[in-house]
């Protein structure tokens, strides 16, 4: 897939990830990771625990940096680019992390300022009013000054994805936002992913080992085993794979990479 313009033309990738490398202790993780996002995308990776997808994912907005290989995002290499580029490109990002992060002695409010009062001049009237605008978007409205441990898992990741939104970032990602979750409270959280990418101008990765909310959520699916992208499809065409790997993934028996 390359998707065009209103002229015909090819858009650029989002994020292009070109020949990523990276080991911890000998212990080689990524070896050689290719893959293009496209913008307004919701791509969805998938692939066994231990695979490296929370590790990819982080090289993404920079937290972790690569052996060797390229993160492109608008065009710029986020290996090559000044310090203050750097934190331009990152703040492009939100991140709703696999732990949750929440910090527990805030209020939801407090929560979701933080970014806020951080990084932007708003004041405290404006930064109410995004407080209560990103609360809505998660259908979380009312509940500012609860903490974090008066909520169910469900709400909490819900709060983490207010927070991600905050600055209205250009690209979101998800690691792992079902994680834990009944599968009534899961497919209630793929509905806000769905809602948030048919609302926002966002360009969306998320990681998840649950197949059935990948292809809920999926533009594209990508699939990480032994330390690549193996497969890039749309869902249809991913369910269609003759790979026994992915097929042993669809029918919910997916291979360990590693023995923990
Ligand atoms: N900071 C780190 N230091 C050392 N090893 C690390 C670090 N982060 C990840 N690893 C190792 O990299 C490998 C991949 O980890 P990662 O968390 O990316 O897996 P994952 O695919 O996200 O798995 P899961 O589905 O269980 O979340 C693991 O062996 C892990 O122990
Ligand atoms: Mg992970």
């Amino acid at each position: 897939m390359h998707p065009t313009d209103t002229n015909g033309l090819p858009t650029p990738p989002k994020i292009a990830v070109i020949d990523l490398w990276k080991s911890f202790g000998g212990k080689q993780v990524l070896k050689g990771v290719n893959l293009t996002i496209w913008p307004g995308e919701s791509l969805v990776i998938v692939g066994g625990s231990g695979a490296g997808k929370s590790v990819l994912l982080k090289h993404l907005i920079g937290l972790i940096h690569p052996d060797s290989g390229h993160i492109i995002v608008d065009g710029e290499d986020l290996a090559c680019a000044e310090p203050e580029r750097c934190l331009a490109i990152r703040r492009k990002f939100g991140m709703s992390f696999q732990e949750g992060a929440l910090f527990d002695s805030m209020t939801v409010f407090d929560n979701i300022a933080f970014p806020l009062r951080r990084h932007t001049p708003m004041s405290e009237a404006e930064i109410a009013q995004r407080v209560r605008e990103c609360l809505a978007l998660v259908h979380l409205s009312g509940v500012e000054h609860k903490m974090p441990a008066q909520l169910s898992g469900g709400m909490r990741r819900r709060v983490g994805f207010a927070r991600a939104i905050a600055l209205k970032p250009e690209i979101l990602l998800f690691d792992e936002p079902n994680t834990g979750l009944d599968p009534i409270t899961a497919a209630a959280i793929d509905r806000v992913i769905i809602e948030m990418r048919d609302k926002m101008p966002v360009t969306m990765v998320t990681i998840t080992h649950d197949m059935t909310s990948a292809f809920r959520i999926a533009d594209r699916l990508a699939m990480l085993r032994d330390g690549k992208i193996v497969a890039v499809a749309p869902p249809e065409e991913f369910r269609q794979l003759p790979d026994p790997y992915v097929q042993g993934f669809l029918a919910g028996q997916p291979v360990e990479e590693e023995v923990a």
